[in-house]
C-alpha cells in the first residue's frame, strides 16, 4: 500500500506565524495552469494571479482593460495546478472603486467560480468601504499601497512612489489602517527601501515588497520578468533569473530549421 504524503496547505495563518517567527514569505505571479503547477511544486507560498496579466498575457499597455471574466478564466487555470500554495486574485479596475456592494460580488464571484483563497484590492481608506464589506462575506483581503497601477492615469508614470513626507505618511496611515479593518497582508509597491522597512516594522500583519528593499516580510515579482520573457521591462528592483526569451527564441529557430531540413521527425520520432 503506498502512503500518500499530506500537502499541508499555505493559510493566512501560515503566513502570520511566518512574519512572526522571522521567516520571509516568497510570493509570484501565475496566470495559467503549467506555470502554476511548476511555481507551486517549486515551494512558493503565494501565487498571486495578478491584473499584470493585462500587460503580460494580453499585452495592453496598462492593467486597465482586463476584466472580471478574464480574470476569473487565469484564476481558475492558476487554482487547478496549485496543491500547497495560497492562490490570491486581484480585483480588476472597474469592479471595486467607489462601489462597496458590487465590491463584494466581485470577490464572491471570483471566490466561487475560480476557487481562489483571497482577493487583493489596490488603496487605502478611499477604498475602505469595499475592503470591510468583503471581509464581512469572510473572504481574505491582501491590500496594495504605494504604486497601484490601476490609478496609473492619476500619478502619469511608473515611478517610485511616497518619497516625499506627505505622500509617506499617507502610506503609513493606509498600512495602518488596512491593518486594523482586518487585510492580512499588505503588498508595498515601488516605495523606498526606508518606507518599507518602516511600515513592515510598525504592522502585526505581514507586508510582501515589489520594489520596496529587503526590509518587508516578503518579495513578489512578476513571473515572466523574473525569468526574463519580458524583455524590455528592466527596472532596478527587477532580478532575471533567465534570459527566457532569447533561450526561446533560439531553441524555436533551430526547431524550424529541423522542419525545413527534413531533419524533424527522425524515424524514431515517428509511428
Ligand atoms: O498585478 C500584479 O502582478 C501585481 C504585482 C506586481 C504585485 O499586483
Amino acid at each position: 500500500m503506498s502512503v500518500q504524503k499530506e500537502i499541508k496547505r499555505i493559510t493566512t495563518h501560515i503566513l502570520q506565524e511566518m512574519k512572526m517567527d522571522g521567516k520571509k514569505i516568497s510570493m509570484l505571479t501565475a496566470y495559467d495552469f503549467s506555470f502554476a503547477k511548476i511555481l507551486d511544486e517549486a515551494g512558493i507560498e503565494i501565487l498571486l494571479v495578478g491584473d499584470s496579466a493585462s500587460n503580460v498575457m494580453a499585452g495592453h499597455e496598462t492593467t486597465l482593460p482586463i476584466t472580471l471574466d478574464q480574470m476569473i478564466y487565469h484564476a481558475s487555470s492558476v487554482v487547478r495546478g496549485v496543491q500547497k500554495a495560497l492562490v490570491v486574485v486581484d480585483l480588476p479596475f472597474g469592479t471595486y472603486q467607489g462601489n462597496s456592494k458590487k465590491a463584494l460580488q466581485s470577490a464572491i464571484r471570483i471566490m466561487k467560480e475560480s476557487g481562489a483563497h483571497a482577493v487583493k484590492l489596490e488603496g487605502g481608506t478611499e477604498i475602505g468601504d469595499a475592503v470591510k464589506r468583503i471581509l464581512s462575506a469572510g473572504v481574505p483581503v491582501m491590500g496594495h499601497l504605494g504604486l497601484t497601477p490601476q490609478s496609473i492615469y492619476k500619478f502619469g508614470t511608473y515611478s517610485v512612489r511616497a518619497k516625499e513626507e506627505m505622500e509617506a505618511n499617507k502610506l503609513k496611515s493606509d498600512a495602518l489602517f488596512l491593518q486594523e479593518i482586518g487585510c492580512f497582508a499588505i503588498v508595498l509597491e515601488k516605495i523606498p527601501a526606508t518606507l518599507g522597512e518602516e511600515v513592515s516594522k510598525s504592522l502585526h500583519i505581514p507586508t510582501i515588497g515589489i520594489g520596496a528593499g529587503g526590509g518587508t516580510d516578503g518579495q513578489v515579482l512578476v513571473t515572466h520578468d523574473l525569468l526574463g520573457i519580458t524583455k524590455e521591462f528592466k527596472p532596478r528592483f527587477l532580478r532575471r533569473y533567465m534570459e527566457l526569451f532569447d533561450e526561446i527564441k533560439d531553441n524555436v529557430q533551430h526547431y524550424i530549421q529541423d522542419v525545413k531540413s527534413g531533419d524533424f521527425p527522425n524515424s524514431t520520432e515517428q509511428y
